[in-house]
């Protein structure tokens, strides 16, 4: 009852915000295909054709929130997502160098179907990137990607200034704005070594061997705080 009642509320603000990155914001509308962008705008790398932009919005130095729409588009039943973070506004168009810090392991999503849904995943307590060295009114990006099932990639992006844990000019996370719907599962992402990578080494063997466990190994434990894991990999969310 009390889930179907958030679902409604969530679509409907979703339809009338026309979002994908639902909190803490998103650079701007790039739902759009047109002459200019016959593919469609969110295809274009690295943040949906749009440029950066100055109305920042503040987002803790840890423990943020970002919750996005994924099913806005046909052709979403399933898709790999990855949170991404970009330093700074030294790099190219007044942003990021890059945007290759990775927040999250990357993870499945698993829609109700191929045709557009408006459910929302909401990640919480997000950690910052391996060797990440930032403080409060810092500039940074936060790009989210989804690949799609046939390889290409949507973008979304939302320029953010950092802030103290707590600060009122963060935005408020609520169950208005931060809802997993119950009809988007998660699923573990993994990989099996099938062929090691061959250098002509007779330790390369057991070297590669040792990093594909550690890895895993590793991948898994990264995931636990994450996505709670059962048999298979696979969950569906309540
Ligand atoms: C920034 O401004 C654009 C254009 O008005 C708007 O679409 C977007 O939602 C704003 N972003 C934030 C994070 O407020
Ligand atoms: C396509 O949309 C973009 C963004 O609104 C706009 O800048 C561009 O001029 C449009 N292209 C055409 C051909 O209408
Ligand atoms: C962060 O971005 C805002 C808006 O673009 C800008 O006014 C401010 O000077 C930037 N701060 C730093 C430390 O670069
Ligand atoms: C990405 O940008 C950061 C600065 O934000 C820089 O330290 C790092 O070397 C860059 N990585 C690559 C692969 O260019
Ligand atoms: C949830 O937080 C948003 C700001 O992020 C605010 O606009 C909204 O009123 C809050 N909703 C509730 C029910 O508190
Ligand atoms: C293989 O590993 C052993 C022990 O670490 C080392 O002594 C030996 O030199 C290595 N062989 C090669 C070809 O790297
Ligand atoms: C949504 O699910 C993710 C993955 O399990 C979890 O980290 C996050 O806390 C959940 N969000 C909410 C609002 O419960």
């Amino acid at each position: 009852m009390l889930s179907s009642t958030l679902l409604t509320v969530a679509a409907a603000a979703v339809a009338s915000a026309h979002t994908v990155i639902t909190y803490p914001g998103w650079r701007g509308d790039n739902l759009i295909t047109n002459a200019t962008w016959p593919y469609g705008m969110q295809w274009i790398y690295p943040c949906g054709g749009i440029g950066t932009t100055t109305n920042r919005t503040f987002w803790p130095t840890r423990d943020g929130t970002v919750a996005f729409q994924p099913g806005w588009f046909q052709g979403h039943a399933t898709a790999f997502i990855y949170v991404n973070l970009g330093f700074g506004t030294d790099g190219p168009d007044n942003g990021p160098q890059n945007m290759s810090n990775p927040m999250v392991p990357p993870f499945q999503i698993i829609g109700p179907s191929k045709n557009p849904y408006p459910g929302s995943v909401c990640l919480t307590q997000i950690p910052l990137p391996a060797g990440a060295n930032v403080k409060p009114g810092d500039n940074a990006t936060i790009q989210v990607v989804e690949l799609a099932i046939h390889g290409a990639a949507l973008y979304s992006c939302v320029d953010i200034t950092f802030a103290e844990p707590g600060d009122p000019r963060i935005p408020e996370v609520n169950e208005t704005n931060c809802i997993n719907s119950t009809d988007i599962g998660f699923a573990d992402i993994y990989t099996i070594t099938t062929k090691a990578s061959g250098r002509a080494n007779e330790n390369d063997t057991v070297t590669n061997a040792a990093w594909a466990l550690g890895r895993s190994g590793g991948g898994l434990l990264a995931h636990l705080g994450w996505l709670p894991v059962v048999a298979g990999g696979l969950w569906v969310l309540l």
